[in-house]
């Protein structure tokens, strides 16, 4: 029977206490719907101030919030530069292409990270009509290879964007991992940024994230673009109410804190062990491992993990806010156990 503690997304856990209890207490009564209630409020205010920003927009999922995003800094012609590994290239079903329109211009990053020279090399169709013209750069932090950006990487990013007439789009879909990986504030991860997600359902959320808009001229189109692209939920205090659970007393600082480290623990028992090589360095809450074939499917008997790259032999294993040292050591004990001779 396969173990019930999942190691294979931070999507797979379930709602953190404090968020279930919120929405049942955000159940009592009517309220308006659409947003003007005072739970969204709350929420709303809250984010601009940790922000720092000039407006924050509740939506459903992460794919809603970076579709919205880019939608909101992006001309018809123009196209999006994001690594290969960016998660709006691989796993939204094209939903950028199709619903905003663009293209996405991709570049190879081994470890999910994107640089200047990088950015560079798709600048050179500029002024040809022929060519897409890149308006924006997206980047993931903390990225889909468990990486993050340091605050000085991002500060070369943007600094590099703003001299080449290029808008900063984050996917932040895992940002508190980051902040609490770099021990830094949302408002120094957001500063770079134009346009940015936070992402609260893989830190203990059922399902809620904001688009955060940091340029006041960005903030006009948003509240109808977000209704076009069916983000606007009627009974949205429900989304409102997870985020203020999670942000009272920084409990989402919390939560990605301490799946960080189970991360950690992970990746410190797993390298010892024969046969495993950890592939990207652990810096948020994912662990990235080769291992022989054979390994993987002995340990899949049992445990849940995805398979990340077939030829190479390298899975991702995850944590999440409700993994425990005791998850952690019974998957160990299974890597150790299941270890080819
Ligand atoms: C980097 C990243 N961005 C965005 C998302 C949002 O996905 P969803 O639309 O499923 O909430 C995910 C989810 O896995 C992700 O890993």
């Amino acid at each position: 029977m396969t173990h019930p503690k999942s190691f294979g997304s931070d999507n797979h856990a379930g709602m953190h206490p404090a968020v279930l209890h919120a929405i049942t207490d955000a159940n009592a009564g009517d309220a308006v719907a659409y947003g003007a209630d005072a739970w969204t409020e709350e929420a709303t205010a809250r984010l601009r101030e940790i922000f720092g920003a000039d407006e924050a927009f509740l939506v459903l999922n992460g794919s809603g919030a970076n579709v919205l995003g880019l939608s909101l800094l992006l001309r018809r012609h123009e196209a999006v530069i994001c690594a290969e590994s960016a998660h709006i290239n691989t796993d939204e079903c094209g939903a950028p292409e199709q619903l905003v329109g663009t293209k996405l211009l991709t570049v190879p990053s081994p470890d999910g990270k994107i640089t200047p020279e990088l950015i560079a090399e798709k600048l050179s169709g500029r002024g040809d009509d022929h060519r897409s013209q890149p308006g924006v750069v997206a980047l993931t932090q903390s990225t889909e290879l468990g990486t993050c950006y340091t605050l000085a990487e991002l500060r070369k990013i943007s600094d590099f964007c703003h001299a080449s007439d290029l808008r900063l789009y984050l996917d932040g879909a895992r940002l508190a991992n980051a902040a609490a990986s770099l021990d830094c504030s949302l408002a120094e991860l957001a500063e770079c940024a134009d346009a940015l997600s936070f992402g609260a359902t893989k830190n203990g959320a059922m399902g809620a994230e904001a688009l955060i808009v940091m340029r006041p001229s960005l903030t006009a189109d948003a509240p109808y673009l977000r209704k076009q692209m069916l983000q606007l939920t009627s009974k949205l205090r429900f989304v409102a109410t997870q985020l203020n659970a999670l942000l009272h007393d920084d409990l989402w600082r919390a939560n990605a804190t301490h799946a960080n480290a189970m991360a950690q623990l992970l990746a410190e028992g797993a390298k010892a062990v024969p046969g495993i090589e950890i592939v990207h360095p652990v810096q948020a809450n994912a662990v990235f491992a080769r291992l022989h074939p054979r390994h993987i499917a002995a340990l899949q008997q049992d445990w849940t993990f995805h398979i990340w790259d077939e030829e190479a032999n390298v899975v991702r294993w995850m944590t999440s806010f409700n993994t425990t040292e005791a998850d952690v050591s019974a998957f160990l004990d299974a890597i150790r156990t299941t270890a080819p001779a």
